[in-house]
């Protein structure tokens, strides 16, 4: 007998249990009564673009993948059309797949939509009081910062960072042939040298010196956060931020990037600020940024995660992109022999490409617009919030709505462009402005006004944004870009590993945008194998002789 019913065991029994029973009854009660609100915003609202039937609650989250979701809305386009209306949990989400939305709205009705979504993780836990560019609202907060952070990009800036820029791309050179095993590290810490230099004044010698591994380290794991399901939906389901932090790994996690974050940031700006102490200047901009303090309207703490946030977003971006560009060689050999005859007809053997060259490179040019195109960074686009209820083409955008400008879609649009899927530079050659299928550099005559002007206002590349929030450092960015590609060929030979001389056989890379690239929010390759050999033996002396020909030009800066 399983339960001796008995007269007084019963009440008692029914005593110990009526009080969980009407607790937990109390419980879901309560949750259901919670939910209630989520169920309801779960639905599309009325006159929404077209997109898959949402569930309760989630929405549409079901079908979003962790990460890659821009190839799946490339995917959706043919079923539903450019403009696709998602909710993701309550929340409003189009993803615009066509450059004409993007530039309708994200440029032309900036006003409105250029804030960000709420971000609980990143501007409530880890980056309190607006301190984050990338993240903060549209506001007061944000323009002061995006002001102050133009004073890096005006042409006078940009001119004095062009040195720093060439002597690290020679850097670059040196460190491949000295070690080719360790390419995709000597690029990482490329770019993050460029910034350090630049914006504190430092040297970022080597991938393993210390302040190099603690940014990528912090961003690593900052990245990871935010990726979805590494934390609960706490944006959408807000009241899950009141979980206690002994209940949540994830505010745990959120304290210590904080913290080790802070503590970069920090030791960097106090390594700039001794150096001026003792008199010694470098022209950086930290310390145009405390010069200029009071004027900018910066606090100790906004100035300081200024330089940091511009160090996060200058490093994994442009590194990434160079990185897919030597994959993308392995993809097309006939690119890099095309590349390494634009630069041999304007350097020779004699020396390697420098910044005076650049403007004399199309094929530089066109391989860095290609690249842009063929594995865009930020693919999926950084997601711009609009601030105010707004209709277009006769849909009805609520407040709040969240939009992605979906850049792979833009750039592998097979109306637009041929053969999207290949890496092919040679679209962007003859005058070919946006490497397109026709050559519509020319604005077509028979088109009305306003298709004209749009027309007009077209970007070559998506991949930096668009509107108010549009990349501040895509001019810096570029000038990397094609010093590397130019000088990287220029000095070697990249090829399949255990290929022949006649480049066939060897083992293929993944050049799959879906196994060969990296999980993160971030488009990134996978280490993969290439074999890297100087061109000759003139070049590699060319590029120890252009190495030491550097020492001196680092000596100003703070190791
Ligand atoms: C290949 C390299 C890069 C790519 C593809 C890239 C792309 C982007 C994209 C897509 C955005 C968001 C734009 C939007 O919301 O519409 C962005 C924002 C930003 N980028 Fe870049 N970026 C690169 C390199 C850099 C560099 C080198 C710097 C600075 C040193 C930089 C600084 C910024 C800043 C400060 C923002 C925030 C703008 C804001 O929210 O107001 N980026 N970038
Ligand atoms: C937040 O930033 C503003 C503007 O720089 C500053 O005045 C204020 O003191 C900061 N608040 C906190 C709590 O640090
Ligand atoms: C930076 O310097 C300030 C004042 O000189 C000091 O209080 C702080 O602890 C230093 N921070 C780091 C990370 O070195
Ligand atoms: C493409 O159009 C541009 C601008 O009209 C022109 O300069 C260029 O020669 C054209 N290229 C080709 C290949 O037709």
């Amino acid at each position: 007998m399983p339960f001796p019913l008995g007269g007084n065991q019963m009440s008692w029994t029914t005593n110990l249990w009526i009080l969980p029973v009407s607790l937990l009854v109390a419980a879901v009660a309560a949750l259901i009564a919670a939910l209630v609100p989520y169920v309801w915003a779960s639905r599309r609202p009325k006159s929404f673009p077209p997109g898959p039937k949402p569930l309760p609650i989630i929405g549409n989250l079901n079908l979003i993948p962790p990460s890659k979701a821009f190839t799946l809305f490339h995917e959706w386009t043919k079923q539903y059309g450019p403009i696709i209306g998602l909710k993701f949990g309550p929340a409003n989400v189009v993803v615009l797949n066509h450059w004409k939305d993007v530039q309708e709205l994200l440029e032309k009705r900036g006003h409105i939509y250029s804030s960000r979504p709420a971000n609980y993780i990143a501007n409530e836990l880890i980056c309190k009081n607006e301190t984050h560019i990338l993240f903060a609202p549209y506001g007061d907060g944000w323009k002061v910062l995006r002001r102050a952070a133009q004073g890096l990009f005006t042409p006078a800036s940009l001119a004095s960072v062009l040195p720093i820029q060439e002597a690290e791309a020679t850097q670059t050179l040196y460190d491949i042939l000295r070690e080719p095993a360790r390419y995709y590290e000597h690029i990482q810490r490329y770019t993050t040298a460029v910034i350090l230099a630049s914006v504190f004044g430092q040297r970022g010698e080597d991938f393993n010196s210390p302040n190099v591994q603690a940014l990528y380290d912090v961003q690593n794991r900052f990245t990871a956060l935010l990726e979805p399901g590494a934390a609960p939906p706490v944006d959408g389901i807000t009241f899950l931020q009141h979980i206690p932090e002994s209940l949540a790994p994830w505010k745990r996690r959120a304290k210590e990037i904080r913290r080790d974050q802070r503590a970069l940031y920090f030791r960097l700006l106090n390594g700039t600020k001794e150096r001026m102490q003792r008199g010694v200047r470098t022209g950086c901009f930290m310390e145009k940024l405390l010069d200029d303090q009071a004027k900018n309207g910066l606090d100790e703490e906004h100035t300081t995660y200024l330089g940091g946030i511009l160090m996060e977003a200058g490093s994994d971006t442009t590194s990434s992109t160079l990185l897919s560009f030597l994959l993308a060689l392995l993809q097309n050999p006939l690119a890099l022999r095309r590349a390494q005859e634009d630069v041999d007809r304007v350097c020779g053997v004699e020396r390697s490409p420098t910044m005076n060259d650049l403007d004399d490179l199309p094929y530089i040019e066109a391989c860095m617009h290609e690249i842009l195109r063929w594995r865009p960074v930020a693919a999926g686009g950084i997601p711009h919030m609009l601030t105010q209820t707004d209709t277009y083409k006769g849909y009805i955008f609520p407040a709040g709505t969240i939009f992605f400008a979906n850049t792979w879609a833009i750039h592998h649009d097979e109306d637009e462009y041929d053969e999207p899927a290949a890496f092919n530079p040679d679209r962007w050659l003859g005058g070919n402005k946006f490497g397109t299928k026709e050559n519509i550099s020319t604005v077509l005559p028979n088109e009305g006004k306003q298709q004209q002007q749009l027309l007009q206002q077209r970007k070559t590349s998506y991949g930096w944004g668009a509107g108010r929030r549009i990349c501040s450092g895509q001019k810096m960015a570029e000038a990397s870009l094609k010093i590397n590609i130019a000088k990287m060929v220029w000095a070697f030979d990249f090829a399949i590993e255990g290929a022949d001389a006649d480049a066939r056989g060897g083992r293929r890379p993944d050049v799959s945008v879906e196994t060969g690239y990296q999980g993160g929010f971030l488009v990134c390759p996978k280490k993969f194998p290439v074999r890297i050999r100087p061109r000759s033996d003139k070049h590699a002396a060319v590029v120890r002789r252009e190495w030491e020909g550097l020492r001196g030009f680092y000596e100003s800066l703070a190791a």
